[in-house]
C-alpha cells in the first residue's frame, strides 16, 4: 500500500471515487477541484494505491497555520480495513511537514454518521459555524 500525491492521470479515478462515496454535488466540479489542489504548492490530493487501484483519497491544503482536509473517501469495497485512518494520518503528516499547526475539516450536516469515525481519530467538535458565499456567478463552480 502506498500513499502519495496523485498524478493527473488518476484524477478521473479520484472523481469517480468521490462520486461513489456521495461527496460530489452538482454545483462542484470534482475534476476542477482536484486540478486546482494539485496545481498549487500549499495543497495536494493524496491517493492510497494498492495493487494498482486507487482505493482512498484525501485532499489537503493550508494557510501556513491551519490545515484543512477534504474529499476523504475510501472505496466502498475497501471500508473497514483501516484505509480511512491511513489516508487521514497521511494527510495530517503532509500538513505537519508543510508547517501547519492544526487540522480542521468540515462534515456536512447530512453526514453525521461519519462523526464517530473522526472521533476515533482524535477529532472533536470545534464548536464553530461555517459561513460561505459564492465568489462566482457560474453555476458550475
Ligand atoms: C468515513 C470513511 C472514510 C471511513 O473509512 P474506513 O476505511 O472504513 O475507516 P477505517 O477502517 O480506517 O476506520 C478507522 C476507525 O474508525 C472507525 N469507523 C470507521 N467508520 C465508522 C463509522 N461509520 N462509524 C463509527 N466508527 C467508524 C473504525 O472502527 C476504526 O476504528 P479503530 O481504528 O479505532 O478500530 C468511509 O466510510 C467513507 O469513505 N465514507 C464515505 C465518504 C465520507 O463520508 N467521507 C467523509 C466526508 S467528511
Amino acid at each position: 500500500m502506498e500513499i502519495h500525491p496523485i498524478t493527473p492521470d488518476l484524477i478521473p479515478a479520484a472523481a469517480a471515487l468521490w462520486h461513489e462515496a456521495g461527496l460530489t454535488r452538482p454545483w462542484n466540479d470534482p475534476i476542477r477541484d482536484a486540478e486546482g489542489a494539485l496545481a498549487g504548492p500549499t495543497s495536494t490530493v493524496l491517493g492510497l494505491v494498492e495493487a494498482g487501484t486507487l482505493r482512498a483519497t484525501a485532499m489537503a491544503g493550508h494557510d501556513g497555520h491551519r490545515g484543512w482536509i477534504y474529499y476523504v473517501a475510501v472505496r466502498e469495497a475497501d471500508r473497514g480495513r483501516g484505509l480511512g485512518r491511513a489516508i487521514i494520518e497521511a494527510a495530517e503528516g503532509w500538513l505537519a511537514a508543510e508547517g501547519a499547526l492544526k487540522v480542521q475539516l468540515m462534515v456536512r450536516n447530512t453526514n453525521t454518521a461519519v462523526i464517530d469515525f473522526y472521533e476515533r481519530l482524535g477529532y472533536e467538535d470545534a464548536e464553530v459555524t461555517v459561513l460561505g458565499k459564492w465568489l462566482s456567478v457560474s453555476p458550475t463552480v
